[in-house]
């Protein structure tokens, strides 16, 4: 089967309704995406399953929505404010902009395809002035001319600045949350004053991010707006490795239980140089993007930073005390966080199949995991006549399920269209529906029918869809 491009990918997005080019009536605002009616089905399903396992079935989590923009003190503590920023190269030939770490990167990966092996720490772990010599070194070109001759690094902070109120001045000025944590640890007491809440315990929160990025691209892959999905389980120091395994295999389960293709994942655990200073252990899971390996999700043990820092510069007692032993301490933090809309990508790249059939023939299928199907089930009448029993039959369904009704084209061709959105189910409504009062219902994989009767075809659905 041919290998599916980002191109081919992008396209049958914006065809089917996925995902349209942000602003496009105006010419484009680069690398923003909006979701369209199917795109927005699929990443609700998508977030709902998330919650779904990270917080609807673990006993001892607790969700929260935050607001977006916060108190500027609030990134002062985390280190954005200081140090969220990307370190930035100019080509002094063409005037382009390119991040160093990533020009190291995309070369050293060129390398390795041309089968010279170089022996290296990853980028991420390299200093500015670091990556400087080693760009000096090998003459790594600009992507855009071609030439070697760059300025020094410059960083360049990531967060999104506005201004709060009627006066633009350094006093009003706020950022745009750059990830979703951070107002976890700032209502730590309050999650826990009002849950009554006992350690080891998760705070799960989606919603959107803002980070102004150099190089955004490969579609929904790295864009400026997105929107995480992130969990802080707080525990004991001790027991802090002990649940960073956990989330760490729960997280690679959760994948492959949503229909992320199993042999596109691996971890990638980060090596001692790689760690940020107060991370003691971090791994990413990575997907074989059409583009490579890259990451998908990231897990760490934060330590007692976040809570530390927060506490220092709010004042406020963000400590634990153990009800049953009275030990006082700060609680470790294991934070699984992935961007819903990397995910939706990851799911898409699974999901998308062209299969060939017999006579030469072939279809697009999209095998979805069934939670995940932005319409579970199409109503198709095979004749005008039957319009109405059809238009009665959607309109039942869609108490209970998305669902969609089509009575225009051939019946081949209503089940193809179906087929290329993932539709795991259509329910064909004939003549003979009038008679025995059962319907054909098709399924998307096996293409195979089955005769169900109306009054037991929801329960018939409830139970295929599970
Ligand atoms: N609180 C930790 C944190 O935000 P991160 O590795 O910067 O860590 C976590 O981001 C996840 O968010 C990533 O694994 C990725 O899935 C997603 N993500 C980060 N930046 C993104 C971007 N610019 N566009 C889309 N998704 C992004």
């Amino acid at each position: 089967m041919k290998e599916l491009t980002m191109q081919d990918l992008v396209s049958y997005c914006k065809t089917m309704g996925f995902i349209f080019p942000g602003s496009e009536i105006y010419g484009g605002l680069a690398n923003s995406w909006d979701y369209g009616p199917l795109g927005v089905e699929l990443k609700n399903n998508i977030k709902s399953a998330w919650w779904k396992r990270f917080v609807q079935t673990e006993p001892n989590n607790v969700g929260l929505d935050s607001a977006i923009i916060a108190s500027p003190r609030i990134w002062e503590a985390s280190g954005h404010l200081a140090s969220f920023s990307d370190p930035l190269m100019d080509c002094r030939a063409c005037k382009s902009r390119h991040r160093a770490d990533k020009l190291i990167e995309n070369w050293l990966t060129e390398q390795e395809q041309k089968g010279n092996h170089i022996e290296t720490k990853s980028s991420e772990a390299m200093s500015d002035a670091e990556m400087e010599e080693f760009i000096q070194a090998h003459k790594i070109p600009c992507p855009d001319c071609g030439k070697c001759d760059f300025t020094p690094i410059r960083k360049f902070n990531l967060m999104f600045k506005t201004f709060m109120g009627v006066t633009e001045d350094a006093k009003s000025t706020v950022y745009l949350r750059p990830e979703t944590c951070a107002c976890i640890f700032t209502n730590f007491k309050n999650v826990l004053r009002s849950t009554r809440a006992k350690l080891p315990f998760g705070i799960c929160q989606i919603g959107k991010s803002f980070r102004n990025e150099i190089t955004p691209g490969n579609f929904i892959f790295r864009t400026r707006e997105f929107e995480q999905m992130e969990m802080e389980f707080f525990c004991h120091p001790n027991d802090a490795e002990k649940w960073f395994e956990h989330y760490r295999h729960e997280c690679m389960e959760f994948c492959k239980n949503i229909g992320v293709n199993p042999e596109k994942l691996r971890f990638r655990d980060h090596d001692k140089e790689e760690l940020v200073f107060y991370s003691k252990a971090t791994t990413d899971i990575e997907f074989n993007y059409p583009f490579g390996w890259s990451e998908l999700w990231g897990i760490a043990n934060r330590t007692n930073y976040d809570l530390t820092q927060h506490q220092k510069f709010s004042g406020e007692d963000l400590t634990y005390t153990d009800p049953f032993t009275n030990e006082k301490f700060t609680p470790f933090v294991v934070e699984p966080s992935v961007g819903v809309d990397r995910l939706l990508l990851a799911v898409l790249c699974s999901a998308y199949t062209v299969e060939d059939l017999p006579d030469n023939d072939s279809r697009i299928v999209l095998k979805l995991h069934k939670s995940l199907a932005p319409i579970k089930v199409a109503v198709l009448p095979l004749s005008k006549k039957l319009e109405d029993s059809a238009q009665k039959l959607y309109a039942d369904l869609s108490q209970d399920y998305r669902a969609q009704y089509d009575a225009s084209g051939s019946i081949g061709k209503r089940y193809r269209r179906q087929d290329e959105i993932g539709t795991p189910y259509c329910v064909t409504v004939d003549f003979e529906t009038e008679t025995d009062q059962s319907v054909t219902v098709r399924d998307r994989d096996t293409m195979l029918q089955e005769r169900v009767k109306i009054t037991e075809l929801n329960d018939w659905l409830r139970n295929h869809l599970k």
